[in-house]
């Protein structure tokens, strides 16, 4: 082992120790993408795979959690979206299971919700867009926090990695293990957050297309050929629904987005839709434009979901290869730091 990759070990010590793997490396879920096969190879390579339960209902996620199982004895975790009407069931298939790390995402946890998770013995990791959000949820129970910043594919906040790195990481980063995400490409970028505290980070894009990753060949196509100014944020059309920016691939899915948003803006105004529902049925839009392109290949009008850092994702490759190379750059990158 180099020197370099010592330092690394000790850097990323604590977030090692939390996840139970080899690096800190979460895998980030993915819709549709983190199934049974990329993130078993994500664990199975010594970082940590999640699943993304997405839409899934109870069984399909019982199903998926079974068959990761099958594919490693590594841990993973399971990623559960806090609006999904069914998450205490959904929280129940992963007791059955003994899920060791379960990642809350989509705001803020309904009431019950953390409760019913740290009951079930798992680990609690919660996503904070804010300073004051991250402290809430540590005295909520929350056992690590991910911070992610807009560069990141998918459901996007305002804010860069860099200054929400800024913000949060001085002030918590010794009292619970913090996780970097967003526009995280290379490993230099990995021992930087490090230095400034991170335990860890969680890259999404990054893994779209690993050979293990189910991702239709035109999907992984489409991230070949992108740069990083494809991959850009979704518009509100409307002040009056706010929705929650999304950032894919540039494609004609763009004007289905705004046709949507009108159609949900005039039901609104029409007292046809609560705004909660308002809310869901965008959720599902996005559920289903992202299924369009992953699952069925349809990278013209369905959702290309990917992270500013998709400029760097430049072939097919086992998810080992990405791993190994992401460790030894940030291992060199401390090396050479002295
Ligand atoms: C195609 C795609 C789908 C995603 N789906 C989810 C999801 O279902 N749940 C979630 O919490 N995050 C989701 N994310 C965000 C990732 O988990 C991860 O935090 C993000 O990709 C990290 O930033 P990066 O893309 O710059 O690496 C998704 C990202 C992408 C690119």
């Amino acid at each position: 082992m180099s020197a370099g990759h010592v330092r690394l070990a000790q850097k990323w010590h604590r977030g090692r120790e939390f996840l139970g793997c080899e690096h800190a490396i979460l895998g980030g879920a993915m819709s549709w993408v983190s199934e049974r096969n990329l993130v078993s190879a994500i664990s199975n390579a010594g970082g940590f795979g999640v699943i993304a339960c997405g839409a899934m209902n109870p069984e399909l996620l019982d199903t998926e959690i079974r068959e990761t199982r099958a594919r490693t004895d590594k841990p993973f975790g399971v990623n559960l979206i806090t609006m999904h009407p069914q998450l205490s069931e959904l929280i129940d298939v992963c007791a059955k299971h003994e899920v060791g790390h379960i990642v809350l995402a989509g705001g803020l946890p309904p009431g019950g919700a953390i409760e019913r998770i740290k009951a079930t013995g798992a680990r609690l990791i919660a996503f904070a867009p804010a300073l004051s959000l991250a402290k809430k949820l540590m005295r909520s129970g929350a056992d690590a926090i991910v911070i992610e910043g807009m560069e990141a594919g998918g459901h996007i906040g305002p804010v860069s990695t860099s200054v929400l790195a800024q913000e949060i990481l001085p002030y918590i980063c010794r009292d619970i293990p913090v996780f970097v995400a967003g526009g995280i490409g290379r490993g230099e970028a990995i021992a930087a957050f490090l230095e400034m505290g991170a335990a860890g980070v969680q890259l999404g894009t990054k893994f779209v297309c690993a050979t293990e990753s189910i991702a239709h060949a035109n999907f992984k196509r489409a991230f070949i050929r992108a740069s990083a100014r494809d991959a850009v944020p979704s518009v509100q059309l409307d002040a009056r629904l706010p929705v929650i920016p999304v950032r894919a691939l540039k494609n004609k899915e763009t004007e289905r987005f705004t046709a949507k948003q009108r159609e949900i803006a005039e039901h609104l105004d029409g007292k046809k839709l609560e705004m909660a529902e308002a809310q869901l049925q965008i959720e599902h839009y996005w559920a289903g434009a992202l299924r369009r392109a992953v699952v069925d290949g349809d990278v013209e009008t369905g959702s290309v979901m990917a992270g500013q850092s998709v400029g760097m994702v430049t072939r097919e490759e086992p998810t080992a290869d990405i791993i190994r190379e992401l460790v030894d750059e940030a291992a060199a990158a401390l090396a050479r730091r002295g």
